[in-house]
């Protein structure tokens, strides 16, 4: 069984012989590794199954420690930065040479961010490199929020879990490409389009679920579990699947004819914040329950219901 405990020292020593670490973040557990040596990151990409063109995010314990890693920052970067750290949002900008090629998969941009979480930061601040760490899950599948999702799938290739309970935001970081000339959301996330776009004015999205992405990691296929996903009414899909044992996401009630059991609700008073929290947790032990479809429904396209239904439609794919 893997070590699952809240011993900073064992991570960080572990880390410095580059070994993999689970760490809790606000938004997911992330599965990391010293950032600025190749044959740790490597382990990363061997431990998920993760294909070596999708690139990581590096983690760090100061917004001011991005500049050993990025060319520059942008006046826009630098306010988000200002204003969003820690927290769940990462910046992609021009890397520098010390960042591995493996990391950015060859990319000459970076992910960076400070995650929210005092365990981790805690940890970072011990550390002379940054943390590359993507979710801590197979690829494909759907991130762990606590520690025991990743003990679950990764128990067995990864050396210890740090333990920083649930998380608090349960669904990954904004993701924003910022220039000089542009800011662009590739990931939505953690952060609210709506509150990004108080800081730096009407921002592109370009964080369709799609084959071919500028993310190369946000393939339409990812978060899915292994049980087939129906999104829409769902009293109108109870009716139409009669015959079949059905689960039930719903975001606020208990739709009529739905099996208990198996009904899980996201937030009975609506609260968006509430539900992303639960997703990851609820769509996991739907597909660990002996349903045979799972039937979930949209939630209102504003806030943290955007990124809410974008891992909804993804996993429904
Ligand atoms: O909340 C999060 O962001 C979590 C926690 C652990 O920090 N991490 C996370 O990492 O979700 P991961 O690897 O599962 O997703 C990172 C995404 C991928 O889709 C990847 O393609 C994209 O970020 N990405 C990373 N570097 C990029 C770059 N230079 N340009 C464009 N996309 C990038
Ligand atoms: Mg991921």
């Amino acid at each position: 069984m893997v070590k699952i405990g809240t011993d900073i020292n064992e991570a960080k020593s572990l880390l410095e012989r580059n070994e993999l670490v689970a760490i809790p973040t606000e938004t997911v557990y992330g599965l990391a590794a010293n950032g600025l040596r190749s044959e740790a990151v490597a382990k990363i990409f061997e431990a998920k199954n993760r294909p070596s063109f999708n690139p990581l995010i590096l983690h760090v314990a100061y917004p001011g420690m991005i500049k050993e890693l990025v060319k520059f920052v942008p006046e826009k970067a630098r306010q988000l930065a200002e204003i969003f750290w820690p927290g769940p949002m990462t910046l992609i900008l021009p890397k520098k040479a010390i960042v591995p090629d493996i990391v950015t998969a060859g990319l000459d941009s970076v992910g960076v961010r400070v995650p929210d979480h005092p365990l981790t930061l805690h940890l970072l601040r011990q550390l002379n490199f940054p943390l590359a760490a993507p979710s801590a899950n197979p690829f494909g599948y759907v991130s762990p929020t606590t520690p025991e999702h990743v003990a679950k799938q990764l128990g067995d290739k990864v050396s210890y879990i740090l333990d920083g309970g649930q998380c608090r935001v349960g669904i990954e970081s904004t993701i924003i490409k910022v220039t000089d000339d542009a800011v662009k959301v590739l990931r939505l996330g953690g952060i609210a389009l709506e509150e990004i776009e108080e800081i730096t004015g009407k921002v592109e999205v370009d964080a369709k679920p799609t084959e071919n992405p500028e993310a190369p990691g946000m393939l339409s296929s990812h978060y899915a579990p292994g049980k087939k996903i129906i999104l829409g009414n769902i009293k109108e899909n109870l009716a139409k699947y009669q015959g079949k044992k059905t689960g039930v996401l719903s975001f606020t009630q208990k739709p009529e004819g739905a099996d208990e059991e198996n009904l899980f609700i996201l937030s009975a008073s609506g609260d968006l914040m509430e539900a992303a929290s639960h997703l990851f947790d609820f769509l996991r032990r739907l597909d660990q329950s002996d349903v045979e479809i799972i039937l979930a429904e949209l939630l209102p396209e504003e806030g943290l219901g955007r990124a809410i239904n974008d891992r909804l439609r993804r996993a429904a794919h």
